[in-house]
């Protein structure tokens, strides 16, 4: 056997139920929202992400796959969309198309991280990005929706967490100030924080280290340095989230692990996924389009992880069970059985078929393992007089039909308990 590569996962028929359902409510809640969907390669060049998600983040660092194609091209599979959904909009100047350009996309993403529960190296994000609006209703406006996709798919305990890490004019101050707190204490933190420090001291905060805890904590708060029109974004935010009654708590620890980010920064935390508990993430990013090489315009969204929404889930039965399933005794009653199955899809049933030519017992006991609702039995007999038995496998009740009344007479059935 070979096996899946370590942090691939498969979704199997008993899983995929949910997934569907998942998927579902994410594309009616982006319509409502008015979010139009757009779908863009999983390979991008690696400069893309080198520049849009940030050379000093992890990202970058340590976790992408990164390869050189046969025509000597740098490629990446892409580790995260937001990079992605800019270059599109840049790439083919959707904002002369589209009056709010409010964009979501639904694929996988892949990162070399050390995999665990709620993390995989190839995992799948709903990426949604609104482009060319400043104003923070929009920020609120896009952690109720977050929120509203929490609540729709009945992820009971969650907390939304926010922070705001400041623009290019507050942020020198605060990074200064950190340094200065942070002090002879570096030389006691990781080396990835060392570097951190040199590079782009925000990262520090990123870091996982145990030992580094207490004096990172410790460090000062982005929101404690942030200029008048920073300060005054953020209570608007605050503020707008009052007015739609969701609570919320401030992290300053939330400087989130992409360089992109300008004032908000967002969280949906969940209870029942461990260490990696974050369900989605966000945040605004008023440099990146330009930096990309596109007009100089905002931009906001955020991500959401698949696998850990799937998990949060509520469990319910997902696996589909079919509506009829058709046994045949001899050759005759078989070649009648296709047409009847062809039939019965036709008419909107799920009708599956045994193609071994087994007993009828075996034929029987296979239709029990799919949770049938109708077996629907042929044999010489029932063919001779145009008929076919029909079983209803909750009563357990049998019948003779009609063979021409047969589709019929179970999608009515079927109707009415669908109902
Ligand atoms: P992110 O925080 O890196 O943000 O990822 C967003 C979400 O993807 C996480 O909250 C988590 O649910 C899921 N996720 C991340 N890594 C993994 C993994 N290895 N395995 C399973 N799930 C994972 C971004 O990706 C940004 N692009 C979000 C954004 C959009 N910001 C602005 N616009």
């Amino acid at each position: 056997m070979i096996p899946a590569i370590r942090g691939t996962h498969d979704i199997l028929p008993n899983e995929v139920g949910r997934w569907q359902r998942l998927e579902a409510v994410i594309r009616g809640l982006c319509e409502r929202y008015g979010y139009q969907e757009i779908r863009t390669p999983v390979i991008e060049r690696e400069e893309l992400f080198a520049k849009g998600t940030g050379e000093t983040t992890d990202i970058v660092q340590k976790e992408m796959y990164t390869f050189e194609d046969k025509g000597g091209e740098r490629v990446t599979l892409r580790p995260e969309a937001t990079p992605s959904m800019v270059r599109t909009f840049v790439e083919h100047g959707l904002e002369q198309y589209i009056p709010t350009v409010k964009l979501f996309s639904l694929g996988p993403m892949f990162r070399y991280e050390r995999p665990q529960k709620g993390r995989y190296r190839q995992f799948h994000q709903l990426d949604v990005e609104v482009f060319g609006i400043s104003d923070a209703m929009l920020d609120a406006e896009i952690i109720e929706m977050a929120s509203a996709l929490i609540r729709a798919l009945k992820i009971e305990t969650s907390e939304i967490v926010i922070n705001s890490v400041g623009c290019r004019k507050c942020r020198p101050r605060f990074t200064q100030a950190l340094l200065d707190v942070l002090g002879n204490q570096l030389s006691r933190l990781c080396d990835d924080c060392q570097r951190r420090a040199t590079i782009n001291p925000l990262r520090i905060y990123d870091c996982k280290v145990k030992d580094d805890q207490s004096i990172i904590d410790a460090l000062p708060h982005s929101v404690d340095f942030l200029c008048d029109d920073c300060c005054d974004h953020f209570q608007i935010v605050q503020s707008q989230l009052a007015v739609l009654g969701l609570d919320h708590r401030v992290s300053h620890r939330l400087v989130r692990g992409l360089d992109y980010y300008t004032r908000t920064t967002f969280e949906v935390l969940g209870s029942k996924l461990g260490a990696q508990n974050a369900l989605l993430g966000g945040g605004r990013y008023d440099g990146l389009v330009a930096q990309l090489g596109g007009p100089d315009r905002a931009g906001i969204g955020f991500a959401a992880g698949l696998e850990r929404l799937v998990l949060a889930m509520p469990e319910q039965s997902s696996v589909a069970t079919p509506d009829v399933f058709v046994v045949a005794l001899g050759e005759d009653a078989r070649q009648s059985a296709h047409l009847l199955v062809r039939d019965l899809r036709n008419a909107g049933l799920t009708a599956l078929i045994d193609y071994d030519a087994r007993s009828l017992r075996a034929q029987m006991k296979r239709a029990n393992k799919t949770n049938v609702r109708y077996v629907v039995m042929l044999g010489d007999e029932e063919l001779a007089r145009d008929e076919v038995t029909l079983k209803d496998m909750e009563s357990g009740v049998q019948t003779a039909v009609a063979r021409k009344a047969v589709v019929q007479r179970i999608a009515v059935a079927d109707k009415e308990t669908s109902d």
